[in-house]
């Protein structure tokens, strides 16, 4: 069996197993962020602040994370799994975002390119 780690949000304390997607031990404990892209790494909607030691980002989060964004611990968590025990809190988006997602699709843009 493997380990499951804790995972302190926003004042709730959750489990996890070891290798989860971070996004996904979210929703399984009932917490879902607002996001468009279910987990495939475009929306940048899936944004979550580490207050324990960030993980280090992936090349693809820098196309919807600012650097002082990854600078301050702020990761996409459909890109993460949870290897240790952790903290985070879930920071409030600014309302432009959706209107960006929506016009690129519209307009056909490939986010990840
Ligand atoms: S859920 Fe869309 S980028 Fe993570």
């Amino acid at each position: 069996m493997s380990p499951s780690h804790k995972i302190k949000v926003e004042g709730r304390e959750i489990q996890a197993p070891d290798g989860m997607i971070l996004l996904r031990a979210l929703e399984k404990n009932g917490i879902y962020l607002d996001n468009y892209c279910d987990g495939q790494g475009v929306c940048g909607r899936c944004r979550v602040k580490f207050v324990s030691a960030a993980p280090e980002f992936y090349d693809k989060e820098t196309l919807r994370l600012s650097q002082n964004d990854l600078k301050t611990g702020i990761r996409l968590c459909c890109y993460h799994r949870v290897e240790s025990d952790l903290e985070i809190t879930i920071p409030v988006l600014p309302p432009g975002d959706r209107k960006k997602y929506f016009d690129s699709q519209i307009l056909g843009e490939d986010l990840l390119e």
